[in-house]
């Protein structure tokens, strides 16, 4: 049994991205491996965040990961901030990363582009990012595509601490999923589905109710040529929602494009609000059943205990390596 850990930031609603290109594996992934799922409250304050919706959110967060299908019997699910390791351990590896590396992280120069100075966070946030997989002794991080490189430099920090201070941290691999991994916007299919673009028919989110997922699926960017087919160079916007159609109903992208060849996106359109509502409609229900339930407050609490086992032991051995403390 491999050790297993991701984690997503409570930041807004979850969106379809989000569930294909991450949630999906996670639950998948339990049933083999002992997992660690985590919601990244520190990795959220990298950018200002209203406090009485920080807590909203994690909370959504949190009933969403069960509703997704996460059994908090077989795996850990807890809150980043409530296990002190994370931002201990943070610290030793920053120590042990360099400006330079950190300075070619795309993610941290799109975030900081637009603004005279960023804060610190915002560059050291892939080091927190290293702490949360380093602290488990992790061999496989589930994530979309987008997180590759955070995932090497954690690799790296890992093969230079084992190499100077001798054995202390597994080395993980990342794991991405080569359908879904990457759900672009429906309005403007060239860049990814996100969760911060201003205009909500972008994106689907999992808690949308089926007039909204109409609206956003119904007015989403195509193109003039009218034929159904798997393109993306060409046809951005059509090969996003046979991805979406293929990865949600599990028929393959090729067998879609024959069951729709002569017929018009609208139908293909209408067909898909279909699809994504049949898999939404359960995790919904189950959101709301235990969003407000007390159930959750002793999942997070239980987990969070687990969790402090495991990052313990590696604290004392990271702390014993470094020659720190008593
Ligand atoms: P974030 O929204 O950045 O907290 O991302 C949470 C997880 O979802 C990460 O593993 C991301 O790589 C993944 N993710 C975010 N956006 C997308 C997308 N448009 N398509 C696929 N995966 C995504
Ligand atoms: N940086 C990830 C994202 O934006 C979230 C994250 C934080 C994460 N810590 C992690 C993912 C550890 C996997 C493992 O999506």
């Amino acid at each position: 049994m491999g050790r297993v850990f991701s984690g997503v930031q409570p930041t807004g609603n979850i969106h379809i991205g989000n569930y294909l290109g991450a949630l999906k594996q996670f639950v998948e992934l339990q049933d083999e491996n002992q997992c660690v799922y985590c919601i990244v409250d520190l990795h959220s304050i990298t950018l200002p965040q209203e406090p009485k919706e920080l807590k909203q959110h994690i909370l959504d967060v949190a009933a969403l990961y069960i509703a997704v299908g996460l059994d908090p019997k077989k795996s850990i699910v807890f809150i980043q901030s409530e296990v002190s390791g994370h931002a201990e351990l943070a610290w030793v590896l920053m120590c042990n990363a360099y400006t330079g590396e950190l300075s070619r992280m795309t993610q941290f120069k799109q975030k900081s582009k637009d603004k005279e100075s960023a804060p610190a966070g915002l560059f050291t946030y892939p080091i927190l990012m290293a702490a949360d997989i380093l602290l488990y002794d992790t061999d496989i991080v589930p994530v979309g595509n987008d997180q590759k490189q955070h995932i090497e430099l954690t690799r790296d920090i890992a093969i230079r601490i084992n190499n100077t201070y001798g054995d202390t941290f597994t080395i993980p691999e990342g794991r991405f999923l080569k359908e879904g991994a990457r759900i672009m916007s429906l309005d403007d299919p060239v860049s990814k589905m996100s969760k911060s673009t201003p205009n909500a028919d972008s994106r689907i989110s999992l808690l949308d109710s089926p007039g909204k997922i109409k609206k956003s699926i119904m007015r989403a960017t195509t193109d003039s040529e009218g034929s159904i087919r798997f393109d993306t160079e060409n046809k951005p916007g059509i090969s996003n929602l046979l991805t979406i159609y293929s990865v949600f109903s599990g028929k393959p992208i090729t067998d879609l494009e024959k069951q729709y060849e002569g017929l018009g996106y609208g139908t293909l359109k209408k067909d898909l609000v279909d699809v994504v509502w049949n898999n939404l409609e359960p995790i919904q229900q189950r959101f709301n059943e235990i969003r407000t339930s007390r159930e959750l407050q002793n999942i997070l609490r239980d987990g969070a205990e687990r969790a402090e086992t495991i990052a313990e032991k590696t604290m004392k051995r990271v702390k014993e390596r470094f020659g720190l403390g008593l």
